[in-house]
């Protein structure tokens, strides 16, 4: 009977998991479930004869690979697949999918959460500033940069966007200002909102030229990965302007440094939470049981983002 793993060190919601078990076992295959695990071993050990996995952020390397003789698809229940090794996959004759948009209202409902907190001083009581009228850049306009956006509209905030691979019509059509290169958003907007994914393009790409463009009361606002920031820019932008807020929801970086050094300026949530709902567990979790049985079943492979073997 095919076999599949759902691995992750930070659980689905009950529900999601429960939606996930019908999708599979109404398919005839049988589910396996390595939740809150500690260590890689655990995983190691639980791929061995699983013929599919559905994990988060959790770490899919060459080892694990190695391990999984059966596996035939790993499906990322989410939109960054950074944390698979894809050449090790395609080596190893397994198909990587993601699953783009499911959990991305998700993680831009966070985004204003993270604002809103930042803008009131933390809720600590200081009068803070409120986010209407004020210009907002989407760097990157993917799935969540377009919620993102459609979210700003309703707190009536100036909206800008800049993405490279989306022709600025399509930005426009949305009645966000489609900027011309990266320097022009952080040159034109106070308020900064990351949504690009981490690659080698990408990473650090965030350095100390374009974080000095930004107008004064600068915030940006990170929910998509750490590696995208140059962390050594962003400590000294926050060392030399005191106008300047950082505010995150990604993996922990030198997190604990700034934030001790910075306690009202460099916010990071506790734990990487922007995908935590029930909701975005159940989308992404479920299209991901969908995933795999169209695969194994008729070979679909739409959401593959690996080379073929
Ligand atoms: C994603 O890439 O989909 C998000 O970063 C969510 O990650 P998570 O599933 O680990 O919460």
């Amino acid at each position: 009977m095919t076999k599949v793993l759902i691995a992750t060190d930070k659980p689905f919601a009950a529900i999601a998991v429960k939606g996930i078990r019908q999708e599979v076992e109404n398919a005839g295959m049988e589910l396996v479930l390595l939740e809150k695990y500690t260590e890689k071993k655990q995983l190691v050990e639980a791929v061995k004869e699983v013929d599919a996995l559905i994990i988060r952020s959790d770490i899919i390397d060459a080892e694990v690979l190695n391990a999984a003789q059966q596996l035939k698809i790993v499906v990322r229940a989410g939109a960054g697949y950074d944390n698979i090794d894809l050449n090790a996959a395609t080596a190893c004759g397994v198909c990587v999918m993601n699953t783009p948009g499911q959990n991305s209202n998700a993680v831009a409902e966070l985004v204003f959460g993270l604002l809103v907190y930042g803008v009131r001083g933390y809720f600590g009581g200081a009068s803070g500033t409120e986010l209407k009228d004020k210009k907002l850049g989407i760097l990157a306009y993917g799935n969540v940069g377009r919620n993102v956006a459609r979210i700003a509209k309703g707190f009536g905030m100036d909206i800008y966007a800049f993405d490279p691979y989306t022709p600025a019509q399509i930005i426009e059509n949305d009645g966000v200002k489609a900027v011309a290169s990266v320097e022009d958003l952080f040159r034109t907007c106070a308020i900064v909102s990351l949504h690009i994914p981490a690659t080698e393009e990408t990473k650090n790409s965030i350095n100390y030229p374009l974080l000095s463009l930004m107008p004064k009361g600068a915030i940006v606002v990170n929910t998509a990965r750490k590696e995208v920031v140059d962390e050594s820019a962003l400590a000294r932008i926050l060392e030399e302007r005191q106008d300047f807020k950082y505010l995150s929801d990604v993996k922990p970086g030198i997190d604990a440094e700034l934030a001790a050094k910075y306690p009202d300026r460099y916010f990071a949530t506790p734990k990487k939470v922007g995908a935590q709902t029930a909701e975005a567990n159940i989308n992404a979790g479920i299209a991901a049981a969908k995933q795999i049985v169209d695969f194994i079943r008729n070979g679909n492979i739409q959401f593959k983002v690996n080379e073929s073997v």
